[in-house]
């Protein structure tokens, strides 16, 4: 491990007592028939994707199994989001809706985790409002839910664990992971950029590394394991390496990972464009497996607003950014993330983002109307523009892209692309789902065991959000 590191790691013994207490739960419930079931409802981004992964996990280690039916569950989780009111909401309601679970089921546990745990004000209103809920605990805490579980079932009183830390890097949690085809591994947790609109470093803490021969041997046996497509995670992965003290950054771990042996796609997000370099680009042109996508989120279009949401770089400086990458890699596949309404944005300014679309053209946007979040600098600032205006910029802004991702899909038709099939789509004409090395979504017409494979495709149709296509025969697992 790093001596110069200047994150905390959870030491060994605290890890291994975790262990005790899956064993703990699991010989408690060894008396019964049935294996107890476990409902886990996971809100949010691919961050909170891969924690409930490791709620999972460990639960399985106490011996779930696992339902989508909260009625029929012993465990309930809502592994929540923060990010946006009506993510919050969302959770709320549902929260409301499991007192009629829990009046049918009075041993049934009830869980609040994930994001809008850490919330002071969450933590606070469950506390007084929500007194069927039984454990609370933040991203903080989510290595030692062993832990906090098994004080629920000793002491039968409800357990809150959401204290404000700067967080740690906690190794060797156990991890069920969905499918074998793809796989999220996080590199880095938390966020130091207190972009004024967000949530997230207050409750995700700040940013610390996980050692990079830890997340070497991750995906080095997640390779041999058969997955097809390993993404990387963290709020910021650019930041990656700068509490390690190690003269490594994001390139460097990017070109490692890219030597391991084998037949899959690297990806990662997000970045941030303050810290995008160069010699990233330089390392995803020259490599084997990391995929020509990029999701680098530019929020507004006007340096005006850019500068008042904390983003540390100019309309101009990002257009540069995009130009170099596209220098390096003709073919690469570019998304963003983008802000309509932040407070005292004007017209002109909205309109200003628009045209940041249409000049540099997106593959795909993700568009957010600002959202106020108590507790953030830019939720105290005054925001006059009515919704309804708000959302007639947005809808200006989704035309544009709209337009625009309809035409680049139909430029692939006639083409022939490797796509990695990842499972069947709801489409009954094209049965499977796969994405492409952009990862763009492709419907195909194929056999169901070309999943879990790498397929040629013809492209033969597309519309405003996918390809649709022939498989022309997979390509054996290698
Ligand atoms: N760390 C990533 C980055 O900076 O690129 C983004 C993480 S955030 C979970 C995902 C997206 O949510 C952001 O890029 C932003 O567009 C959007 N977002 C964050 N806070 C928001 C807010 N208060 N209202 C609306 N959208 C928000
Ligand atoms: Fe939020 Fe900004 Fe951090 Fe992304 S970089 S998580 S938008 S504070
Ligand atoms: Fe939401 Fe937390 Fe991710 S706030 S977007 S789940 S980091």
């Amino acid at each position: 491990m790093s001596e110069l590191r200047t994150t905390a790691v959870i030491a060994p013994e605290d890890l291994a007592r975790q262990r005790d207490y899956e064993k703990s739960i699991r010989a408690m419930f060894a008396s019964r028939e049935a294996h107890p079931l476990a409902c886990v409802d996971t809100f949010g981004c691919q961050q909170n994707v891969a924690d409930g992964e490791k709620l999972m996990g460990m639960l399985s280690e106490m011996g779930f199994s696992f339902t989508s039916e909260p009625k029929e569950a012993d465990l309930v989780i809502l592994n929540t989001c923060a990010v946006r009111e009506h993510a919050e909401q969302r959770v709320f309601g549902n929260l409301g809706i499991l007192t009629h679970s829990k009046r049918e089921n009075p041993e049934q546990v009830i869980c609040l985790c994930g994001c809008m745990a850490q919330e002071e004000r969450v933590a606070k209103r469950v506390k007084e409002s929500y007194r069927h809920v039984d454990l609370v605990f933040g991203p903080h805490a989510l290595w030692k839910f062993p832990e906090l579980l098994n004080e629920v079932y000793t002491t039968r009183k409800r357990v809150f664990s959401v204290a404000d830390e700067p967080g740690a890097i906690a190794e060797g949690i156990p991890t069920l992971r969905e499918r074998g085809v793809k796989a999220w591994v996080s590199i880095m947790y938390g966020c130091n950029n207190f972009c004024s609109y967000c949530i997230v470093p207050y409750v995700r803490g700040r940013e610390r590394s996980r050692e990079k021969a830890c997340v070497v041997e991750e995906v080095r046996s997640l390779i041999a394991s058969g997955y097809r497509e390993i993404t990387l995670l963290g709020q910021n992965v650019n930041s990656y390496g700068k509490d390690l003290n190690a003269g490594y950054d994001f390139a460097d771990l990017l070109k490692e990972l890219d030597g391991i042996e084998g037949d899959y796609w690297l990806r990662f997000m997000s970045s941030h464009p303050k810290d995008a370099s160069e010699k990233l680009f330089r390392v995803m042109a020259g490599s084997k497996h990391v995929a020509h996508q990029l999701h680098l989120p530019f929020q507004s279009g006007s340096d005006r607003v850019l500068a008042a949401m904390n983003r540390r770089y100019t309309r101009a400086q990002y257009t540069g950014l995009i130009e170099k990458a596209r220098a390096l890699m003709p073919d690469l596949v570019l998304t963003s993330d983008v802000i309509i309404g932040f407070p005292g944005e004007t017209e002109d300014e909205a309109m200003e983002t628009v045209s940041l679309v249409r000049e540099l053209g997106f593959d795909a946007l993700f568009t957010f109307i600002y959202s106020p979040r108590p507790g953030t600098k830019a939720a105290a600032l005054p925001d006059i523009v009515p919704r309804q205006e708000k959302q007639r910029w947005f809808d200006i802004l989704l035309d544009a892209q709209n337009t625009y991702s309809a035409e680049k899909h139909a430029s692939y038709i006639g083409k022939t692309l490797r796509v990695l099939v990842d499972g069947e789509s709801n489409d009954k004409d094209f049965p499977l789902a796969s994405r492409t090395e952009g990862n763009r979504l492709v419907r195909l017409k194929g056999e169901k065991d070309l999943i879990g494979q790498f397929a040629e495709v013809r492209i033969t149709g597309s519309n405003t959000w996918a390809l649709y296509g022939e498989a022309q025969g997979g390509i054996p697992r290698g």
